[in-house]
Parts: C-alpha cells; sequence; structure tokens
C-alpha cells in the first residue's frame, strides 16, 4: 500500500508531484521518490524515509525543472525500505520509469525468466520486475508502451495501480488498475495522476477513477480513451466532478489531523443523518436500504465483516441490531472469515464497514460473500472506493477525509450509520414501537450537540493524560454496548503512543486480568448511568481493592464511581445504545494526548499506514 501521483501538462511537475506525494503520506511514508523528465533525459531522486526527506535529496542533487514527473510514497512488501527498493524504478535500458503500488505476486517466476534473459536487478521488488517485464514485451514484440503494458500486465498475477513512461515519448503516462486505486484528474492541456483525488484537486475538480483491470494512454492533447487490459475492448470514460475541498483534507490550524478529526466529530455525525434522520417526519430515510428492505427483513442473519476499528463499530451494531431490531448479527474479522470456509447463504446480509473502502481482507470477504450468494451491504466513508463499488448496495459515512492514520470520526460515524439502519429495520419489521422509534430519532439528533460537550473536557483529559502516559500497560473496561469501546479505546493507545492496552468485557476481567492489576496499572473504566450501572460499579471496587489507578468515563453528574476513582471523567447522559458515541470521545483524547507527551508521531504512528491494501 503505497501513494502514487504523476503529472504532465504545461505547469512545473515537480512541485505538484511532491506536495501530491506529501497528502498520500497517509499511505505509507517509509521511503519516497521522484522521476521527473527534463526535457532530454529521466532524473530520479529516491530516498528512505519520509516525503520531506525527499526534498531535501532532491532538492541537493537534481534539476527540478519539466514538465512530466512520477512520484511514489510507499510502504513497504517486498523488499525492505531502503533508497534501491524506493520507486520510482527503471528499466534496464533506462528508457521506462514506473511506479506501483500493489504487490505483483508471481514476480519470482517472471524475475527468474528475465534473469535468463539477460535482465539484472538492482532492488529486491516485484516492481522493478514489472517494468522489465514490460521492457522486454515492447522489444520482443515491437510494440509501443501502451500495448506493451497491457501485454505484460495479462502476464501477471497480483494487485497494482501503476504509471509509466518513456524517455522517448515524453508527451503521455500509461497507467493501470487492479485492486489498487487509480484517479486521474484531467485539467485544461494537462492530468494528474494520483491514488486518490487529493493531491490534484487546486486544479481540477474533474476525475476519472479507473476500475479494475482498467487501463489508459494519458496522452497530452487527446481525450482519454480507457481500455479493458484483458481484451483491449474500449470501456466508458466517466469524468466526475468533485465536490470535496482542499480545505477539508488539511490540517485547519490544529497540531495534528487526528485532534482535527477529533473535533470534527459533531459536525460529522450531522453531515452523517442529514437527509436521513427526519425526525418531524418520523422517518428514517436510506435509499440503500428503503430499495432492499425485503432482503433485511427476511434475512436470517446479518454477518458483519470489517477490520480494526471498523470491527470494533460492527461490534457495536450487534448490540445495536439485536437490541433494537432483535435481528441475529454475527461479527467477523474479515481477515479470518475469508479463510475459514464460512457457512454463507442467499438468506444472509453481509455488512461490510470500512473507512478507507480499500481494505484488502474486506474486500476478499465481500467476494466470498458474493460468491456464496449473499446480499452485500458497504459502510464506507470514501465515495468511489473500491468496497463502495463491489457492494450490492451501501450507506456511505459523510464524515469527510480521514488523513489521520488513527481512526476517530470514521469510527463514530459508521456507529451512526448502523443505528440509523437498525432502528429502519426495527421500526418495519414491529421490533419497536412507534413511540419508541420516535423517542431514538430525538435522542440521535441530540448526539452532535452532547459530542461537543464531551469535547469540553480536553483540558482535564489532558491532565489526566500527563499522570498516565509513562505507564507500560493499561486496561480498558466497559460491559454491554461499551465493550467494544473498551477495545477500540486500547487500540487508540496502542497504535499512536504503543504503549500495551488491552480492553476486556468489565465482567471477564475476574477470570484472569485482574492478576494484573497493582498500583501500577491504570484502568479506564466505562462506566455510564444506563446500562449494567452497578455491575460496573462492583468491577470497579474489585480494582481498587487490588490498589488499581481508576479512571471512570461516567454520565454526567455520577456520584458512586466518583467516590471510588482516582479520576473521573464526565460525559452527558443519553440513550444506552448511543453512549458509545459519547464514550468513545474522552478515550480518544485520551490516547492523542498521551502520544503527544511521548513526542510520537500522532498522524504517522510507526509500521502502520491509513489503507492496508495488502493481506
Ligand atoms: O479503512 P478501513 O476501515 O477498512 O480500515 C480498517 C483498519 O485498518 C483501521 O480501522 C485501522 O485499525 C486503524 N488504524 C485504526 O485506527
Amino acid at each position: 500500500m503505497c501513494g502514487i501521483v504523476g503529472y504532465i501538462g504545461k505547469r512545473q511537475a515537480f512541485p505538484i508531484v511532491l506536495e501530491g506525494l506529501k497528502r498520500l503520506e497517509y499511505r505509507g511514508y517509509d521511503s519516497a521518490g521522484i522521476a521527473l523528465y527534463d526535457g532530454s533525459d529521466i532524473l530520479l531522486s529516491k530516498t528512505k524515509g519520509k516525503v520531506s526527506a525527499l526534498e531535501d535529496k532532491a532538492n541537493n542533487e537534481m534539476s527540478l525543472k519539466g514538465n512530466l514527473a512520477i512520484g511514489h510514497t510507499r510502504w513497504a512488501t517486498h523488499g525492505v525500505p531502503n533508497d534501491v527498493n524506493s520507486h520510482p524504478h527503471y528499466s534496464n535500458s533506462g528508457d521506462l520509469v514506473i511506479i506501483h503500488n500493489g504487490i505483483i505476486e508471481n514476480y519470482a517466476s517472471i524475475k527468474e525468466e528475465l534473469i535468463k534473459r539477460g535482465y539484472t536487478f538492482q532492488s529486491d521488488t516485484d516492481t522493478e520486475v514489472l517494468i522489465n517485464l514490460i521492457e522486454d514485451v515492447k522489444k520482443k514484440e515491437k510494440v509501443k508502451l501502451g500495448k506493451a503494458v497491457q501485454i505484460a500486465l495479462n502476464q501477471v498475477v497480483g494487485a497494482y495501480a501503476i504509471a509509466v513512461f518513456d524517455k522517448n515519448k515524453p508527451n503521455e503516462i500509461v497507467v493501470a488498475k487492479l485492486g489498487s486505486p487509480l484517479a486521474i484528474g484531467v485539467g485544461e492541456d494537462e492530468f494528474f495522476i494520483a491514488s486518490d483525488a487529493s493531491p490534484f484537486l487546486e486544479y481540477t475538480k474533474k476525475a476519472i477513477y479507473l476500475e479494475d483491470e482498467e487501463m489508459a494512454v494519458v496522452r497530452l492533447n487527446k481525450k482519454i480513451k480507457i481500455r479493458k487490459i484483458k481484451n483491449d475492448e474500449l470501456a466508458e470514460t466517466y469524468i466526475q466532478e468533485l465536490k470535496i475541498n482542499l480545505e477539508q483534507i488539511v490540517k485547519g490550524g490544529y497540531d495534528h489531523f487526528m485532534l482535527k478529526e477529533i473535533y470534527e466529530q459533531p459536525t460529522a455525525i450531522k453531515d452523517t443523518y442529514r437527509g436521513r434522520l427526519l425526525v418531524k417526519e418520523g422517518i428514517i430515510r436510506m435509499a440503500g436500504i428503503d430499495d432492499h428492505l425485503e432482503k433485511f427483513l427476511n434475512a436470517n442473519r446479518v454477518i458483519i465483516v470489517a477490520c480494526g476499528t471498523s470491527w470494533h463499530a460492527g461490534l457495536v451494531a450487534e448490540y445495536i441490531f439485536e437490541n433494537l431490531a432483535r435481528i441475529p448479527v454475527e461479527v467477523e474479522y474479515a481477515s479470518e472469515f475469508r479463510y475459514r470456509n464460512p457457512v454463507i447463504t442467499s438468506k444472509d446480509v453481509v455488512i461490510a464497514i470500512s473507512q478507507s473502502g480499500e481494505t484488502a481482507d474486506t474486500l476478499a470477504a465481500i467476494k466470498l460473500a458474493k460468491q456464496n450468494g449473499a446480499f452485500v451491504f458497504g459502510v464506507c466513508n470514501v465515495v468511489g472506493s473500491t468496497i463502495a463499488r463491489e457492494t450490492h448496495a451501501g450507506a456511505y459515512t459523510h464524515a469527510g477525509p480521514e488523513i489521520g492514520v488513527a481512526s476517530t470520526k470514521a469510527f463514530t460515524t459508521q456507529i451512526t450509520v448502523l443505528t440509523l439502519i437498525a432502528l429502519k429495520l426495527a421500526k418495519e419489521s414491529g421490533a419497536m414501537s412507534k413511540s419508541d422509534f420516535q423517542y431514538h430519532l430525538q435522542e440521535l439528533e441530540l448526539i452532535p450537540g452532547k459530542v461537543e460537550k464531551a469535547l469540553e473536557s480536553d483540558k482535564h483529559i489532558l491532565e489526566v493524560a500527563k499522570k498516565y502516559k509513562d505507564s507500560k500497560n493499561c486496561l480498558y473496561l466497559g460491559r454491554g454496548y461499551n465493550f467494544p469501546v473498551a477495545l477500540e479505546g486500547a487500540l487508540k493507545l496502542k497504535e499512536i503512543s504503543y504503549i500495551h492496552a488491552e480492553g476486556y468485557p468489565a465482567a471477564e476481567m475476574k477470570h484472569g486480568p485482574i492478576a494484573l492489576i497493582d498500583e501500577q496499572m491504570p484502568v479506564f473504566v466505562i462506566a455510564t448511568k444506563k446500562g449494567h450501572y452497578e455491575k460496573v460499579v462492583s468491577n470497579v471496587q474489585e480494582i481498587k481493592a487490588r490498589s488499581g489507578k481508576i479512571i471512570g468515563i461516567v454520565t454526567q453528574g455520577d456520584k458512586d464511581v466518583k467516590a471510588i476513582a482516582d479520576h473521573i471523567i464526565e460525559v452527558p447522559e443519553t440513550l444506552e445504545c448511543l453512549t458509545p458515541l459519547l464514550t468513545t470521545i474522552p478515550l480518544q483524547l485520551l490516547s492523542y494526548h498521551i502520544a503527544v507527551l511521548l513526542n510520537k508521531n500522532v498522524d504517522q504512528p510507526r509500521n502502520l499506514a491509513k489503507s492496508v491494501t495488502v493481506e
């Protein structure tokens, strides 16, 4: 999983590609490189490290003038992150150059063949194999670059979004896609290539999203024609008008994207239910559900597949669906589901949840479910993403771009969409009375204001963070709807501060984890008024008796937990099923502050990337 950017046109290409790479660093940031055509030759600069390191290196070692360039920011799959394995990669002749996001699975056998034919390799990457295969085909078949790319891609197994150019034909870039995203920005006498639209938003709002197994020769002064890689058939060239703003993807005055995104949650939740939650009319309108209502109402069960934070949102949904709509739900890690030969029938509805819409495991789970006849519904944030396209129907979360690697607003907007679906099904199936339904609508509408209120505790949370920032381990406990919130709280802390943390159902503690409790162990307990409150208070007592440090996430005005806990953080009162939308806020802020206090890279934690498009 990597970010790719390309430019061809009248402007200087280097700054456009460099800036584009910075915006795509959420896709990977262990090395970066740019290949620029300066009017007579290809100049190449690449380095281990971030795009800022590339900027310094390129400034020192090459001229930055030229109107054609391609660049790459990498998350290593084949070959360790170092200068040599960084993209772009040359072909042996030095005429062709490529950037690639994805994996060529059969690269080893192709490499062997090419070595027999006299090719040599500098790097350990599958990508260098691909560019030499393209060169080999081009020479052997005496075809143009576009054709050579097409023939070569028909020989490879794997996933790719690629951009290739030939220094002898510097008026075109050849692009192709299978499994990894690729957008083409269409300007006036200029084109942009990128993994998503963010690198070209200030230049053009017109974009073409390639489908899987499609390719195009992007040539100056020519209309783009898209072809099927398999059989050369022409495909539809659909130019979309993008509605997204650049301001939506820059930090907007916050120190980190993560903090900005935490603070965006009131708006993001409102945007997610806008036009769907119609309180006055007493209805929930969701085209994706309305059009397939029978599928949901007649389903034997709902299977939710997702990864990471999206999986946690799925777990919250399990409680909501079963409790409100009385529909049986199973929640599966997509990575397990795809390989465990699950029993799926045409009476199952599968809900796939993914912020990015590109997660490889979730995509594979969707494909498996479809093959077995299930109806597959997607809950995605990124419009036009692969999962959004691969599912039979779906609902977007409308959270806006989430750049911080640690998911925050995606989680709360996923819960919002899933709550809307559960409520709608509860009403349509008769599982919920009209008055109860109406009450839930009113309460859901109040959530953005209550999230704002929860955010007001930020300063107090910073003080709590200062106390626990040096902890080596932390426990997170919750029950019912808030058990998944405990898991999510622990994941947030782990991924950005590198402190070991575990989430548990509060009552499970006595079956093992209680042995860990001593005066060194902070325990974050979600103990809101509704939902097993007394039981959780007993769990808190058990921790206290063993000298654990207790930080309670409680309902405003709470007395019982306050009397025992070392610290409390209050959230407003709401319906039990809506509490995860509030209790998750202080846990996000806590993780954020601890990571900042520890001087960690909050938006780009080590070893991670925003969308995991590899297995
Ligand atoms: O884009 P997706 O929602 O499919 O991503 C799933 C996980 O990779 C993601 O939630 C990951 O766990 C985040 N880093 C969590 O903050």
